[in-house]
């Protein structure tokens, strides 16, 4: 009796040599990673070439981690999937399968020091600054021309600046009333990136939309205060009234009716759909390529959620951008997407179109999560639910990780975690189920 009171305390607690261990692993690594970011990172090292140019995104093989007290957390685990640019990815999968974390290591917002990138590549197409050779920023000035709009040359050939009353050379405006700089396209690997140059991406390319816009938007300030912020902090050299003229353009644009009145409300003063649609102006302010929306209508009520929706997919095709959608709701994913990446215990464990998914879903999981789904056409008792639990995601075993839950496993599960099979040429596997090109015909 003792024996197996003994040996449950061992399987449930971590022995105090166990935890040393542990403590003195995890500040190593940390300080490994850390050293790593506060070298001076060369932009060889970050500059890459897309795998497919179609896209915007590519995600490959990626690793995140936290090292906590009780052990390394593998959260995302050799995640590969892309986002092709114009279109929308909807990320599915349970609560605590690693969504959040693949893109908050997209934003390099994954909570340091404990969480890091441990390997990996985010590449990303990006609009950059050119820099000099001292590593500022190269303005564009405006110049003289003439009523063709042609630039006015000197006896010399060169271009003549316009000036201000200081005899300063006037910076050219960008279509947003910043100051406008010379560009460049260059794809870059986040997982890679300086925190500097990610900056310059963060907000500007790349938005995010979170899930709870109540804790997102603070409290103590207007929603014009917080809009305006964001507009002064990414487009430089942006005056006061046209941030503000920005900022209310955008709450017309989200579709809130008295713009003026909510620009000088607090949060707390506006409905969630309302605070919502607020965190959306937020983000287009500085129309990104890209939005992150990280659960965009969990916190809000059907029909506030499907207006929400309607929005996000209305405003895709104004920026003429690309949406990554997380969301455990297969519904939205339904009703939004044009590619879905089905993600388990850190892993995507399935890909493919929207149809691929919805009509032909291959993986047990995805099937599982199909079936679990309420429709209003079927008649049920009880509503399906997958059985068992997600493995900890300290201790992942070396087969299959959806084995323990799985209704279709065979003897072939029993080898190591399956590699992946490209059913068609737009849906991919990770299962032992199905061979390139097709199913196995025996599970038909
Ligand atoms: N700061 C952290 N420290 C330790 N572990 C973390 C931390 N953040 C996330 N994790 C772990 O990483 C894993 C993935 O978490 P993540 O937030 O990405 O899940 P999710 O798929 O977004 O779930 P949900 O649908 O509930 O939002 C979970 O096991 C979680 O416990
Ligand atoms: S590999 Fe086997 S255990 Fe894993 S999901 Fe496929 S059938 Fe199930
Ligand atoms: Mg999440």
């Amino acid at each position: 009796m003792a024996d197996i009171k003994s040996q449950d305390k061992k399987k449930h607690y971590i022995s105090r040599k166990e935890s040393r261990e542990i403590a003195k692993n995890n500040s190593r690594q940390i300080r490994n990673f850390e050293k790593q970011k506060k070298r001076k990172i060369r932009p060889e090292e970050y500059i890459t070439e897309m795998k497919d140019e179609r896209n915007i995104v590519e995600f490959d093989d990626l690793h995140t981690f936290f090292f906590s007290d009780a052990g390394t957390v593998k959260a995302v685990n050799g995640v590969t999937f892309s986002v092709p640019a114009g279109s929308t990815v909807g990320v599915v999968g349970e609560s605590g399968c690693g969504k959040s974390v693949t893109s908050l290591s997209l934003m390099q917002l994954v909570q340091a020091p404990s969480g890091q990138i441990v390997s990996g590549s985010i590449r990303f197409r990006a609009d950059m600054f050119k820099l000099d050779s001292h590593g500022n920023k190269i303005p564009v000035y405006e110049t003289e021309v003439d009523e063709n709009g042609n630039d006015i040359l000197d006896e010399n050939g060169n271009k003549q600046f316009k000036l201000d009353s200081r005899g300063k050379k006037i910076i050219k405006k960008n279509e947003l009333g910043g100051n406008m700089y010379e560009m460049e396209t260059q794809v870059v690997d986040i997982a890679k990136m300086p925190t500097e140059a990610m900056r310059m991406i963060r907000g500007r390319e790349i938005s995010m939309i979170f899930q709870e816009p109540m804790t997102s938007l603070n409290p103590v300030f207007t929603i014009g205060n917080q809009l305006d912020e964001v507009g002064r902090l990414h487009i430089e050299g942006i005056s006061k009234e046209k941030v503000k003229e920005r900022s209310i353009e955008m709450l017309k644009l989200v579709g809130i009716a008295d713009p003026e009145g909510v620009y000088k409300k607090f949060p707390h003063q506006l409905s969630g759909g309302m605070r919502q649609r607020v965190m959306i102006a937020i983000a287009l302010l500085c129309n990104p390529k890209l939005i992150v929306a990280d659960e965009p209508t969990t916190a809000l009520d059907v029909t506030i959620q499907a207006q929400i929706l309607d929005l996000l997919r209305e405003i895709k095709g104004k920026i003429n951008g690309s949406i990554m959608l997380i969301t455990h709701d297969l519904g939205v994913v339904a009703e939004m997407a044009d590619y879905v990446v089905v993600m388990y215990a850190g892993k995507v464990i399935e890909m493919g179109t929207a149809e691929d998914i919805f009509d032909r879903p291959l993986h047990p999981y995805t099937i599982g999560l199909q079936k679990s789904k309420p429709t209003v056409d079927q008649v049920a008792d009880e509503l399906y639910c997958i059985p068992g639990f997600v493995p900890n995601p300290i201790n992942m075993p070396n087969y299959c990780y959806f084995r323990d839950r799985c209704e279709m496993c065979t003897e072939k599960c029993a080898g190591e975690y399956p590699g992946y099979v490209q059913v068609t040429p737009t849906h991919k596997v990770a299962c032992y189920l199905y061979k390139e090109g097709a199913k196995e015909e025996n599970n038909g």
